[in-house]
């Protein structure tokens, strides 16, 4: 099956990261130029350093980025054009957590999760959509959860923005489909990382996560799933990475979740 991805220019939001990391390799190794939009510029940096050793003209570059700031995500898209002339595939990847009940969770965290998940894609998407009209074309891969398909325990915040981030980009689906451009979104199952992976204190593995999903709860949620494993950062960076090829080409506003069948939806 032919990507077409060869020499496409990639924005991947969150890419020093886990999931964000796997989706930038699984890009390079196609061949396309990727844009790793991080906050943790040192993160970032660790990952271009990974695309370098990939060899086989793959590259990739660190953009400074913070997606919940409006005019800092104009700036970022603004300075990929500039350096690789087009954003042919923007990949919505930042997102924010930490696992507690909703009424033991302070405003704080409230208003962060909005921030990161929601806000985040909001700004991602108006910083790019302009320039994907005006080439009339682009693809677009934002990555959601089975939170935000079904809701999820000690979630629900989060769970709110992931679902925004489903309905946002299926509004958008139907507005652009016009110009050429295709939303689909991804559900990964869950991802947790090796603590020797984490890069950077913005991770949410950094941030408490990593200590709840104890091996004893990873055991539990593997029996959720009807596959009974969780899944590699790179099963979900392959479900990404097709959705925003030309192999997908007819597919726009569509919801994949890559979970072990976890959400059957
Ligand atoms: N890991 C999982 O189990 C899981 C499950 C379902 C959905 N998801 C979703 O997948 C995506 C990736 O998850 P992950 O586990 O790889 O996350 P992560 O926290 O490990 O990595 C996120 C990356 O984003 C960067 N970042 C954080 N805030 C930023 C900002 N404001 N601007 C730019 N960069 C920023 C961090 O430096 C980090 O490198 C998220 O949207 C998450 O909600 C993850």
């Amino acid at each position: 099956m032919e990507l077409g991805l060869k020499g496409k220019n990639v924005v991947v939001t969150g890419g020093g990261n886990n999931i964000g990391r796997a989706i930038v390799l699984a890009f390079a190794a196609e061949g396309s130029n990727v844009a790793i939009a991080e906050l943790n510029h040192s993160a970032g940096k660790r990952v271009v350093g990974e695309v370098e050793a990939l060899g086989a003209g793959a590259s990739a570059f660190v953009v400074d980025a913070d997606v919940t700031d409006q005019a800092k995500t104009q700036q970022m898209i603004s300075k990929t054009i500039d350096r690789l002339g087009s954003v042919d595939v923007l990949v919505n990847n930042v997102g924010w957590t930490i696992d507690r009940l909703f009424m033991e969770k302070s405003r704080d965290e409230h208003v962060k999760e909005v921030d990161v998940n929601l806000w985040g894609a909001i700004n991602c998407l108006h910083a790019t959509l302009p320039h994907m009209i005006e080439r009339q074309q682009g693809a677009i891969v934002s990555i959601s959860s089975d939170a935000g398909r079904m809701g999820e325990y000690r979630e629900a915040v989060y769970s709110a923005c992931k679902a925004g981030v489903i309905a946002l980009s299926k509004s958008l689906a139907r507005e652009n489909g016009r110009y050429g451009i295709r939303f689909n979104m991804v559900c990964p199952g869950l991802v947790v990382p090796e603590q020797s992976e984490i890069a950077g204190t913005e991770s949410m593995w950094a941030q408490g996560m990593g200590d709840l999903f104890t091996d004893e709860i990873v055991e539990r949620v593997k029996r959720a799933y009807p596959l009974r494993r969780i899944a590699t950062a790179q099963e979900i960076a392959n479900a990404v990475v097709f959705l925003a090829s030309d192999a997908a080409s007819f597919i726009t506003g569509q919801t994949l979740s890559v979970s072990g069948g976890y959400t059957m939806m």
